[in-house]
Order: structure tokens, then C-alpha cells, then sequence
């Protein structure tokens, strides 16, 4: 068995949390019953076609669960988060004997259980029930091949088109489709995973270290505790090139280039700037991996090895911001947990604040950009209502990095943060801040609606402004062209485009004929290759029905399959006219199958709503 010192942040002498009483409503597990000490993953990844037969692309081998067991009347089953496609064939214990060295381990029996659409639950069941305290490792034989933890995809859907590749994405709620494990972040535990794969292939994994053992195996350690979420596994036709002192980027040998152009030495001056910010960078590394284009999100923050979209790659470092984003969640996420999916926003909006105090201090604007969803949102409005009635960013930034000492390594809820934030500012706490009618804490945790306060954005207006006036004189009935001419957006950044595009798309549809003229004025707009501008022009054509620029939408979404981009476009060709509902299910008919399964799940709904 592993060596079983405590992990870090399960010391007495912290202090209790909230979080320690707190349900996770998505997990099946008995987590609450077990201390996890350690995971080890042994893999052995084979392509083929997909399907149950022989030979058909799969992971198998085992999982190994090193627990010991925290109730004081002791435990008869150990419950876990799994998936109908996780083909569980064996059990095994092994537990603590007097005077045996390597115990041997038993087999023992198990069953599933259903639970929900996204999980299973996994029992295994003990032959004498283990007592308060004990130790014991429990062994899973399984295999997993389609599912929704586990994404194959064929040589087609990846950039250089020659080698199958394989990828898992485990937030929120997927890693128990890739492994048996208590899936819910409100555990931490250190894992190890040996991953064989066939040749001409490589392995990398969300762990402090990679380590190739032989021709065909990489052996993997993250020697920090993290949420299961945070397990992340890629294998394809991947090289990496080193971009800084603690990073490398990860690609397919046809973008390395490209992505090392784009990101060679900026990672460590942001990494540093975190760290000023927030306190160390436990990590040890960053390094990011550039995705086959079918992966549904901008950037997924697995520790160590960040997975983002190649859409990145425009080019002109404009995508930055998303780096940036994913970098802060090293300390906000990764650091600090959100205890329960409900508590999500102490993740995103306290990462949207990290990011952009980072982002201001290194370009000192702060570009009000366009992600508008509530817990990144209002979450970073309330951080910034914190701030604010702390009154001095000096002292608030001090305040960020205790937050992150006090609790590091644990999963909390916003009572834990609250309480620690009126301990920390006493004089607030006497005043009682947390009751200011209209600004109740309470009020911004718990009621719908828009933020009671909102954070001053205004030295983005001088560049926000001009992007509003132009997009007036393009919602006129007759265009002024000179007016419009004597506006040059070639030197406006990619954000300030972002913004005008926003404004005509709030505007269209506009009258007949002005977005034709509008693509024709603004080629580097209507052509662009960066994905931000790709997708507000594949909006503006659909609200306008300009159906001469339907093919860009159509090739957009072939390119790419980022569930921020892919979803709005569906919405609006089924908003749109006939023509634009044709191009949505034919769109959807040839691409569903390079997407991600839940993206598939959310277009389907949009394409061909359940009971219509
Ligand atoms: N952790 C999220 C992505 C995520 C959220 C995956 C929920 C699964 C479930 C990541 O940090 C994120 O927020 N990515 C954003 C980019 C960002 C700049 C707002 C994205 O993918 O668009
Ligand atoms: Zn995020």
C-alpha cells in the first residue's frame, strides 16, 4: 500500500468549515465514509473502430483506491460514482493484517445501482465490514470504451488528419464515465496513473510529472490533491516545445510551430504575475495543450497541462485573455474548491476577478469583455462589490492571497469564504456589511436577477465608445457613408471589433441591404479567421438572413466544435428562416458526430426540442 501521510489541509489545526457537513446532490457516493488517499490508474489505451467487439477503441486495465475508512461505527460497502459504460469485471480488497507486509488481495462481490441520466453508483461490498480507522485498497478491473468521460476521436477530427486521438474532459461531472471514484469536488486526493499506448503515440495527464517508461508507457504523479474533476488524460500524435522555464506546449506536430510562436514567453510573465497576486504556484509547471478543434470549451484548467481550443491560435495573441483565465484558476478552483456544483461561482467569478487583476496590471485596461453567464459574471461583481467596500486594492489583493493560504487544498462554500472575509476586516464585520439593505449577502447569493452593484468599468469607455457610434450609423435607414469612412477600425484591438459586432447584432436585423455593405466594407471582419469575430459575424448573417454568407456559418461550425460558438449559432438558425433551419440540420447531420456528447445532447434540443 501507499505510504499514508495526511494530506495537506487535513491537519487539525485548520479550521472547520462549513463544507464539512455540506451534500453533494450529484453524487452517489459514500464519500463522506472514506478518507481517499490515493488513486492509481493502470491503462492500457487501444484504438479501432467504436463499438463493443473485439478490437474496438477502449481503455482498460485498473483502478486502485488506497481509503481508509472514517466511520466510527465502521463500513460495510464502499459506494461510487460510476457510468453504464465503465464494464466493471473484477473486485478486490486487500486490508490491513497483523504481521502481513502485502496482504493479499481478495476478490469480492459488487453491484450498480442507478442514480441519474449522468451516473451509476458502483457498491462494493465488504465480506466483515471494515472497522473506524482501517485501511484498505480496493482494486477495479474495468474497461471503458464510448461514453460521455472518454472522447475518441477518429484521424479525420484531429488537425494533422494521419493519428486517432483520445481525450477526457472531467468538469463537471464526467470523470466517473472515465474512472470509478467519489466524483464530487468536495474530495481531494493525490493520484498516479501508468498509461500504455500503441506505438507512435504519446500520453500526457493533468500531473506534477511525465515520465516516459519504455517505448509504449508514460507513468504519471501529481503530487498535490485535486477534485476528481481535475483528472485529465489526452493520448494522439502529440510533441511539445518549451516555452518558458516552467511550461511547454503540447500539439500535434502540424500546429507546434504556430502555438509556440504565439505563446513563447508570456506564460511565465502571467504565472508570475498570479503569483505576486495570489501567493506560490503549487504546480511546479504550466503547460498547455492545444486540442483537436471538436473541444467544446475555450480552456479546461487541469493542473498542470491547461486543455484549450485551437481557435486560440489566431495569430495575434489576441486570445490571451482565456490564458489568463485559465492560469488564475490555478489558484481559484484548483486551490480553493467549490465544495458542490452549486457553489460554481466561487470558482468562475473569483477566477474573472484573478484574471482580471492580472490582465490590468500587465496591459492596464480592463477590457469589458463579452462572457455574460451568472456565476462568472455576477460572481466577479460581487468580488468586486467586496473589494470595493474594502476601499483599498492594495489591502483587498492581501486579503486574495490569505484567502488562498487559509484554503488551499480544501473544497469550501461561500459561508466558508463570507465568514473568513468579516474575520479578516473586523471593521466590517462591526459595521455589518454583510446586512446593507439592497446588498445583503444573502441577497446576491440566493436571488435571480441583476448584480445590486457593478463594478466600474469606465476607463474602457473611451474604446468602448467609438465602436457604439459606429454601430448607430450602420442601424441608419440611409448609410452615411462618409461618416462611416472617416472611422478606421484597422488599428482597433480584437475586443473593441467584439464590442461593435455585439452592438449591431443587439441592433439587427438592420434595414435591407446594410450588412451586405457592412461585410463588404469590413473584410477583416466578415473574413476573419479569428474565432471571437467568426462567430458575431455567423450571428449578424443569421439575424439578417444574409443568406450569401450562410456557408461561413456552415464552415465555422465544421471547423470547430467550442460549445460557446456552436450552441448560439443553432439558436439562431432555428430562430432564423426556412433556409437557415435546412442549414442547421444539415449542419447537424454531418458534424454531430466530431462533437463532444454533451454538445450533441444541447444542439439536439435546440435542432429538434424534445415532444415538438
Ligand atoms: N472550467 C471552465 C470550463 C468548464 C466549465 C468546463 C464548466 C466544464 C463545465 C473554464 O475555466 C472556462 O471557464 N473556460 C471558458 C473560458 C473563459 C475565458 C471564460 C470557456 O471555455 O469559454
Ligand atoms: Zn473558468
Amino acid at each position: 500500500m501507499a505510504s499514508g501521510e495526511p494530506s495537506p489541509g487535513s491537519g487539525a489545526a485548520r479550521r472547520p468549515l462549513h463544507s464539512a457537513q455540506a451534500v453533494d446532490v450529484a453524487s452517489a457516493s459514500n464519500f463522506r465514509a472514506f478518507e481517499l488517499l490515493h488513486l492509481h490508474l493502470d491503462l492500457r489505451a487501444e484504438f479501432g473502430p467504436p463499438g463493443p467487439g473485439a478490437g474496438s477503441r477502449g481503455l482498460r486495465g485498473t483502478a486502485v483506491l488506497d481509503l481508509r475508512c472514517l466511520e466510527p461505527e465502521g463500513a460495510a460497502e464502499l459506494r461510487l460514482d460510476s457510468h453504464p459504460c465503465l464494464e466493471v469485471t473484477a473486485a478486490a480488497l486487500r486490508r490491513e493484517r497483523p504481521g502481513s507486509e502485502e496482504p493479499p488481495a481478495e476478490p469480492v462481490s459488487f453491484y450498480t445501482q442507478p442514480f441519474s441520466h449522468y451516473g451509476q453508483a458502483l457498491c462494493v461490498s465488504f465480506p466483515q465490514p471494515c472497522r473506524a480507522a482501517e485501511r484498505l485498497q480496493v482494486l477495479l478491473t474495468y474497461r471503458v470504451g464510448e461514453g460521455p468521460g472518454v472522447c475518441w476521436l477518429a484521424p479525420e477530427q484531429t488537425a494533422g488528419k494521419k493519428k486517432p486521438f483520445v481525450y477526457t474532459q472531467g468538469q463537471a461531472v464526467l470523470n466517473r464515465a472515465f474512472f470509478p471514484c467519489f466524483d464530487t469536488p468536495a474530495v481531494k486526493y493525490k493520484y498516479s496513473a501508468l498509461i500504455e499506448v500503441p506505438d507512435g503515440f504519446t500520453a500526457v495527464m493533468s500531473a506534477s510529472t511525465w515520465e516516459k517508461r519504455g517505448p509504449n508507457k508514460f507513468f504519471f504523479q501529481m503530487c498535490q490533491p485535486i477534485p476528481s474533476y481535475l483528472i485529465a488524460l489526452a493520448i494522439g500524435d502529440l510533441v511539445s516545445a518549451e516555452v518558458g522555464p516552467r511550461s511547454r506546449v503540447w500539439a500535434e506536430p502540424c500546429l507546434i510551430d504556430a502555438a509556440k510562436e504565439e505563446y513563447n514567453g508570456v506564460i511565465e510573465e502571467f504565472l508570475a504575475t498570479g503569483e505576486k497576486l495570489f501567493g506560490p504556484y503549487v504546480w511546479g509547471r504550466y503547460d498547455l495543450l492545444f486540442m483537436p478543434p471538436s473541444f467544446p470549451f475555450g480552456g479546461m484548467e487541469n493542473p498542470c497541462l491547461t486543455f484549450v481550443t485551437p481557435c486560440l491560435l489566431a495569430g495575434d495573441r489576441s486570445l490571451a485573455d482565456v490564458i489568463i483565465h485559465e492560469i488564475s484558476h490555478s489558484w481559484f478552483g484548483n486551490l480553493v474548491t467549490n465544495a458542490n456544483w452549486g457553489e460554481f461561482w466561487l470558482n468562475e467569478g473569483f477566477t474573472m476577478y484573478a484574471q482580471r487583476r492580472i490582465s490590468t496590471i500587465l496591459f492596464g485596461v480592463d477590457p469589458d469583455d463579452t462572457y455574460n453567464e451568472t456565476p462568472y459574471e455576477k460572481g466577479f461583481c460581487f468580488v468586486s462589490y467586496l473589494a470595493h467596500l474594502v476601499g483599498d486594492q492594495d489591502q483587498f489583493d492581501s486579503f486574495l492571497k490569505a484567502y488562498v493560504h487559509e484554503f488551499k487544498f480544501r473544497s469550501i462554500l461561500a459561508d466558508d469564504f463570507l465568514d473568513f472575509y468579516l474575520e479578516y476586516f473586523p471593521e466590517l464585520k462591526k459595521k455589518r456589511v454583510d446586512i446593507i439593505p439592497g446588498f445583503e449577502f444573502d441577497r446576491w447569493l440566493n436571488t435571480p436577477g441583476w448584480p445590486p452593484y457593478l463594478p466600474d468599468l469606465s476607463p474602457g469607455d473611451s474604446l468602448m465608445k467609438p465602436a457604439e457610434e459606429l454601430a448607430q450609423l450602420w442601424a441608419a435607414e440611409e448609410l452615411d457613408m462618409k461618416a462611416i469612412e472617416a472611422v478606421a477600425i484597422s488599428p482597433w484591438k480584437t475586443y473593441q471589433l467584439v464590442y461593435f459586432l455585439d452592438k449591431i447584432l443587439q441592433k439587427s436585423p438592420l434595414p435591407p441591404g446594410n450588412v451586405k455593405k457592412l461585410g463588404e466594407t469590413y473584410p477583416s471582419i466578415s473574413n476573419a479567421r479569428n474565432a471571437e469575430l467568426r462567430l458575431r459575424w455567423g450571428q449578424i448573417v443569421l439575424k439578417n438572413d444574409h443568406q450569401e454568407d450562410f456557408w461561413k456559418v456552415k464552415e465555422f461550425l465544421h471547423n470547430q466544435g467550442k460549445q460557446k460558438y456552436t450552441l448560439p449559432l443553432y439558436h439562431a438558425m432555428m430562430g432564423g428562416s426556412e433556409v437557415a433551419q435546412t442549414l442547421a440540420k444539415e449542419t447537424f447531420a454531418s458534424t454531430a458526430s466530431q462533437l463532444h456528447s454533451n454538445v450533441v445532447n444541447y444542439v439536439q434540443q435546440i435542432v429538434a426540442p424534445k415532444g415538438s
